[in-house]
């Protein structure tokens, strides 16, 4: 049965001003009644959730099993994701308890384009640029970069970013190796790249960026052993998920040498941490407060997708899936716990 939007009540978790602004701009077009919480949505808030249709949340937000054993039971009936990855919700537990629903893309230029400024600021070391000049310091010394021109770039990952980020890296005229399990020659003839094996792209590319999801086969794929393969003083960019790499691993890796630098939008354990100012008080994860230590590191806070754009297509996005949900779908964005895509068939249909 529909139910009216004004009567539909979404309870908003991880709450940023630039989320509320955008949500609550988008909203008057939907009228839906949304309560903005600031906390992270864990096993210890869960309870906040009674009396609310929806529970939308962000990528440090907590869905496991407990977290959706007091959703159902408080009646919501849908977790609208406002993102594109969801190794933070346990899909397989939900299914047939409650459906889910994403993002699957708001815009994959602002990551692929942020991953190409981590590149350009650790090779020509703007960071330290910026620090010295404002600093009445004009000396050049030790901020030489090298000709991007010419070189090799290993990209992990094809998909939607993976491709802006070709594009970007081929216009830099980068020679391109790629690796994803799905192949598409057509486009990689027309663009000019060669799809290649992983071991061929650590030990051959001297920047090598991720693009792939987290999920069990990606879980620390980079570790001590696929750096052992990599060339010495390779840049190493991850804008996908912390997980995709060892901590430590990387840790020993800029210590010796053999990794040249690295940018990180994105940490194993950056929910404790990132998307807050800790400026006041310290940083007690002895991991991150040791990669913040490096000169040859840039750490951004999961903020590639922060454009303007983006949050403007997050906010459609996300209130037009819950009001397909409540118009009875079909619910195009639905994610599918057996093909872990988007399902495309109707409402209460699944690809299995
Ligand atoms: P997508 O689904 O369009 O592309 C992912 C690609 O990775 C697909 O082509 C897939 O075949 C490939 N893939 C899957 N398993 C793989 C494996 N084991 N090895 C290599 N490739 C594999 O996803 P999209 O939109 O390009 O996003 C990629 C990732 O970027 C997301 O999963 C998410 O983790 C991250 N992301 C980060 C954001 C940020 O603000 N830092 C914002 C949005 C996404």
């Amino acid at each position: 049965m529909e139910k009216k939007m004004e009567r539909i009540r979404i309870a908003f978790f991880d709450t940023k001003k630039y989320d509320s602004d955008s949500f609550s701009g988008t909203n008057k077009n939907y009228g839906f009644e949304i309560k903005y919480f600031k906390s992270h949505l864990t096993i210890d808030n869960a309870l906040l959730t009674r009396g609310f249709n929806v529970v939308c949340v962000f990528v440090n937000d907590t869905i496991d099993e407990d977290v959706l054993n007091i959703l159902i039971e408080n009646g919501v009936e849908l977790i609208a994701l406002r993102c594109a990855g969801y190794n933070n919700v346990d899909i397989s537990y939900a299914y047939e308890k409650i459906h889910v629903v994403r993002v699957p893309a708001y815009s994959p230029y602002a990551v692929a384009e942020h991953a190409a400024a981590l590149i350009l600021s650790l090779n020509r070391k703007i960071h330290k640029a910026y620090s010295r000049t404002r600093e009445s310091n004009f000396n050049i010394a030790g901020l030489e970069g090298f000709d991007l021109h010419g070189k090799t770039a290993g990209v992990i990952g094809a998909g939607k970013i993976g491709r802006i980020m070709i594009g970007i890296l081929k216009g830099f005229g980068m020679n391109l190796l790629v690796f994803d399990h799905y192949k598409d020659q057509e486009y990689a003839k027309a663009i000019g790249f060669k799809y290649a094996e992983l071991d061929e792209i650590f030990g051959e590319s001297d920047i090598i960026t991720l693009h792939c999801p987290l999920t069990a086969e990606t879980h620390h794929m980079i570790n001590k052993e696929s750096i052992k393969k990599m060339k010495e003083g390779v840049m190493l960019i991850n804008t996908s998920r912390g997980h995709l790499i060892d901590t430590k691993s990387l840790i020993k890796g800029l210590k010796s040498g053999k990794i040249g630098s690295a940018g990180l939008d994105v940490y194993e354990e950056e929910a404790n941490y990132f998307f807050e100012d800790f400026s006041g008080s310290m940083v007690t994860d002895d991991q991150l407060a040791r990669l913040l230590t490096f000169n040859n590191v840039i750490v951004t806070s999961h903020q590639a997708f922060l454009t303007t754009e983006a949050l403007s297509n997050i906010a459609s996005t996300t209130l037009g899936n819950i009001k397909e949900y409540f118009d009875g779908g079909p619910l195009v964005n639905e994610i599918c716990y057996k093909c872990g895509k988007d399902c495309l068939k109707k409402r209460g249909e699944r690809c299995f």
